[in-house]
């Protein structure tokens, strides 16, 4: 049973109000990825879960634009209205007639699950037989969760919404995460039988559980160890939050792999950047997107690398320095006060401070490329104006503006005249007393 096929459905239609903003709720970016983005990097990372269906609602048209431009094995299905959670489930049914395997429930809100427990919670599932897997947590404050309300003998018996529980039921600590492992052929054909009779009138999939009970099939728990993999988002403080705890979550495996991070506190780096050992980032770095940065760089203090970056061994990228993609290739320098996008730069270049590649047209709205080769180099204060290649080991001079390529060993320079003025200063404050 262990390699079964094994499918996700990505619950992401609700609103999302509490967060208070014009872009739906799944698409908000942590380090530029959409919250919908980690959940379904989370499944795929599994190995074993093949297709993600993303169950679209509130700023459908926005989120099913994402997914479908993100990953090529995830499919959107329109779930409206929004009737409840297990109304979204059901609307996945038409994508998953010829399914015969199991079918794993994540939320699109809830960004940190790793593909470690998925697979720990997929393994259960398959181990123990049963037909439903429903993942809970111990919560010491279980308020606004559902409940895990077991038997006498420890078997589950239901899951009782807050809104729905009795006094007793409230007390209970063992909370449901939300996420689910199934057997399609035996547990789809019950979501027929969902009834809204509930507080708030929806369709809870909640229900499943005693469903699937009612009908002689096994249905389990498995317990979450590390509750901050269900952390979810509502809010923006809940979204701040994710990020604290993601960046530690990345920070602690980097410093393991021999990244030298001198404050993981200031050190902001996208869990998607791959980083070499004997690397150092200094404080205040912030890495959004999907980088590589290879073994022996200086990255910092103040760095902006925004996404796309490929970066060699032994590179310094200083203060003031933002890199866009771009490629950076090994032993070369960028120190200080520059702006390096859309560009390729070779190997022993060295970038003067305060260098920009001008890669925009604002007029055409086009962006072109910069391409330095092995040991050219730049002066203090040149702009690049992109398209444009320096060749070989060529040169620009201090404040030049490059507009055409330069040819190997060449040194390119547009400067007016240096102008010297003898005693100027002096004169000008003879004449200011004298007036
Ligand atoms: C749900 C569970 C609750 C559990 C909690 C964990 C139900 C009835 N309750 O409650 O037991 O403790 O999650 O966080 O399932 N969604 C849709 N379509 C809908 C409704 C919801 O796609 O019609 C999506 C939401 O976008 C969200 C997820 O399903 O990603 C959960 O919905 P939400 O309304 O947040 O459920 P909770 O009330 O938190
Ligand atoms: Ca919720």
């Amino acid at each position: 049973m262990e390699n079964k096929n094994v499918k996700a459905v990505i619950l992401a239609a609700g609103k999302g109000t509490r967060m208070k903003s014009d872009l739906p709720k799944v698409l908000h970016p942590i380090y530029g990825k959409p919250l919908v983005g980690y959940v379904i990097d989370a499944a795929k990372k599994t190995g074993i879960i093949d297709e993600s269906i993303v169950v679209v609602g509130h700023g459908a048209e926005k989120v099913e634009e994402f997914v479908e431009g993100y990953d090529e094995n995830s499919k959107c299905v329109l779930q409206s209205p929004q009737r409840g959670t297990g109304d979204a489930v059901a609307k996945a049914n038409p994508l998953l007639e010829d399914f015969d395997g199991t079918v794993v429930i994540l939320y699109g809100d809830t960004p940190l699950v790793t593909p470690e427990t998925l697979n720990d919670f997929i393994k259960q599932h398959h181990e123990s037989g049963a037909a439903l897997t429903v993942m809970s947590a111990i919560f010491d404050d279980p308020t606004n969760y559902g409940r895990i309300v077991r038997n006498a003998d420890g078997s589950l018996k239901c899951i009782t919404e807050e809104k729905d529980t009795t006094p007793e039921e409230k007390k209970i600590k063992e909370i449901n995460a939300g996420l689910y492992c199934l057997d399609k052929k035996v547990i789809f054909p019950l979501f027929s039988e969902l009834k809204c009779n509930n507080a708030q009138g929806e369709y809870y999939l909640t229900d499943i559980v005693a469903l699937t009970i009612a009908k002689g099939l096994k249905a389990e728990a498995y317990v979450l160890q590390n509750n901050e993999e269900i952390y979810g988002i509502n809010s923006k403080a809940n979204l701040a939050e994710a990020t604290k705890i993601l960046n530690k979550r990345t920070n602690d495996k980097l410093l393991a792999e021999g990244v030298t991070i001198v404050d993981p506190d200031t050190a902001y780096i996208s869990p998607d950047t791959t980083i070499g050992r004997d690397t150092i980032i200094f404080p205040n770095v912030y890495i959004s997107g999907k980088n590589t940065i290879g073994e022996h760089c200086k990255i910092g203090p103040f760095a902006h690398i925004r996404d796309g970056a490929t970066i060699g061994d032994n590179v310094r990228i200083g203060n003031f320095v933002e890199i866009k993609k771009s490629v950076v290739k090994s032993n070369t320098n960028v120190s200080h006060l520059s702006y390096i996008g859309d560009s390729e730069l070779g190997e022993h270049v060295n970038i003067g401070a305060g260098t920009i590649t001008a890669n925009y047209d604002p007029v055409l709205k086009t962006k072109t490329k910069t391409i330095i080769k092995d040991g050219a180099n730049t002066g203090s204060n040149s702009v690049l104006v992109a398209p444009v290649t320096m060749h070989e080991n060529s040169m620009c001079a201090a404040g030049s503006v490059v507009t055409k390529d330069v040819e190997a060993n060449a040194l390119a320079l547009t400067r007016s005249p240096l102008k010297v003025f003898s005693d100027w200063v002096t004169n000008r404050l003879q004449k200011g007393k004298s007036n």
